[in-house]
């Protein structure tokens, strides 16, 4: 099962009116909500305002294992971060990293308006917060935090992507 490319919305999310309600997102209080999120290192320095504006401007979905979840190539719509399982990241350069609860992916297509840069599936069952594009860059204005812990995870990944193509092309680990 994959999501839908034009629209980055699970097949279960496709009507307008499942878009209200999705028969596959968590109906979850606003309390609820905020507890989850408080469990995701991503937010952990974030005040009780920010993480309601958070709850307010992204939706919980639970996604089964095997979903492709980006598609490279295709258009995105949204970002996502992890709140329950695991998913294996599928870049040009082969399959790296597995991403787990806390870490996000999905923001370079919002950031740089680019197709999706890798394939990102589901290895189990997942439960995702989901902003959209449409509420993406509000949130980042209104929380700084957000974009300082973003900043931090992308300059590892450039990182470790650098360390990644020296070994390939000198045979070494240059770690
Ligand atoms: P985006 O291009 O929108 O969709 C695919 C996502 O995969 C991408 O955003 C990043 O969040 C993530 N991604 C791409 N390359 C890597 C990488 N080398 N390591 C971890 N995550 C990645």
């Amino acid at each position: 099962m994959e999501f839908d490319p034009r629209t980055d919305r699970l097949p279960f999310n496709e009507s307008d009116e499942a878009e209200q309600a999705p028969a596959g997102a968590t109906e979850l209080s606003g309390d609820a909500r905020i507890r989850h999120l408080q469990r995701v290192p991503l937010f952990s320095g974030f005040n009780e305002k920010e993480l309601r504006r958070v709850a307010e401007l992204a939706r919980i979905v639970d996604v089964p294992a095997g979903t492709a979840v980006t598609q490279i190539g295709e258009p995105g719509n949204s970002f996502f971060v992890i709140i329950d399982g695991t998913v294996a990241v599928r870049t040009p350069v082969g399959t790296g990293a597995q991403l787990h609860p806390g870490e996000f992916f999905g923001e370079m297509s919002l950031l740089d308006g680019e197709p999706r840069s890798a394939t990102i599936v589901a290895t189990t069952d997942l439960r995702l917060l989901v902003v959209d594009r449409s509420h993406f860059w509000r949130l980042l204005d209104e929380t700084p935090d957000l974009i300082r812990g973003m900043l931090t995870i992308l300059s590892r990944r450039v990182r470790r992507l650098e360390q990644t193509v020296h070994a390939i092309l000198h045979g070494t680990n240059p770690t």
